[in-house]
């Protein structure tokens, strides 16, 4: 019968659905079908995703994934991400509301790699051609299956969509990680790379707020998506732009910064630990200081957008919404590990 019949996906007291080809993880069946199903990271490490099986069978791709404490785990609960559908099931998970729809649904397509640039020590920019166009909103982001390393990595586009299918990205090389040292260094220009995306929620909303973009080490990409897409609007918002690197060495990175121009931009780059003795002028220390230092008491004026390693998105999260109230509606940033 399951032969003849699709393969259905009930919510308790929501929609139906049926999920595509086989391999899709429950999540990706539900973002692909236009649901607003909770998510940030989609790899596992956030716990946004977490539902309840009611009824059915799916299989547990990452039996340890960090986005489930044992508590979760205890009560049954699930990661949407890791879970890859097996058959008709009936789960309960709360749907976000129409706002949180995806903007555009993701699709899985083998990509070619264009080009590979070193923008500093330990960054490249990569340049992927998709052989379609998905589109996507600035901000947003795919999951890249390096060939060779084990499941998926999520990095930002950096780029605006123009309609051509090419996606760029900014890529730091993690000492160890097998994913990045494939694509930073040892993938040939050439070489197909399955991209699946575009994800994601911290994309560019239309506002009449300037906006705030703050971005550490690799978040460089998704923030200079999201000021390229503000600098591209037709209206007069401004984008105050920080950028916190760790030394002189990743200042290749702030060269990517400084040639978006414009009068309508204002930028800013935090290094966390510049060499002593050092030539850096500029600002030092923790980038959410930065910010305050610049924008207090204003912050509640701006449309704040985010990305980074963890600590810095919590000490912007503290910055804004516990010391200075601005609302959860204006700060957007996803998740990862
Ligand atoms: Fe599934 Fe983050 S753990 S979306």
């Amino acid at each position: 019968a399951a032969l003849l019949q699709p393969t259905r996906i009930e919510i308790d007291n929501g929609p139906s659905f049926q999920p595509g080809p086989q391999e899709d993880t429950l999540l990706r069946a539900a973002l692909r079908a236009g649901l607003a199903f909770p998510y940030e990271c989609s790899v596992g490490g956030c716990g946004a995703c977490r539902f309840e099986l009611l009824e059915g069978v799916v299989q547990t791709l990452w039996e340890g994934a960090p986005g489930l404490s044992e508590r979760d785990r205890k009560r049954g609960k699930r990661l949407a991400c890791q879970s890859r559908v097996q058959g008709d099931a009936r789960i309960r998970v709360r749907l976000g509301g129409e706002a949180e729809q995806p903007a555009v649904a993701p699709q899985r397509v083998t990509a070619t790699l264009s080009e590979r640039r070193a923008i500093s020590d330990d960054m490249v920019e990569l340049r992927l051609a998709l052989p379609c166009s998905p589109g996507f909103q600035a901000g947003q982001y795919a999951l890249l299956y390096p060939p060779g390393a084990q499941g998926a990595r999520a990095y930002s586009m950096s780029n605006l969509d123009d309609g051509s299918g090419e996606w760029h990205f900014i890529v730091r090389r993690t000492p160890g990680g097998r994913g990045s040292a494939v694509m930073c260094a040892e993938l040939p220009v050439g070489a197909k790379v399955d991209v699946d995306g575009p994800y994601g929620h911290a994309w560019l909303r239309p506002s009449s707020r300037d906006v705030v973009c703050v971005a550490g080490g690799s978040g460089l990409g998704p923030m200079l998506s999201i000021a390229r897409g503000v600098l591209a609007e037709p209206g007069a918002r401004r984008v105050h732009f920080f950028l916190g690197l760790r030394h002189e060495g990743d200042l290749g990175a702030a060269d990517q910064l400084l040639a978006l121009t414009g009068e309508r931009l204002s930028a800013t780059v935090v290094l966390s630990s510049p060499a002593s003795p050092s030539a850096w002028a500029g600002a030092t220390g923790f980038v959410h200081a930065e910010v305050e230092r610049q924008l207090a008491p204003d912050l509640g004026h701006y449309d704040h957008y985010m990305a980074g390693p963890p600590p810095m998105i919590e000490a912007m999260q503290d910055l804004l919404m516990a010391r200075h109230e601005v609302p959860f509606g204006q700060i957007r940033f996803d998740r990862f590990v």
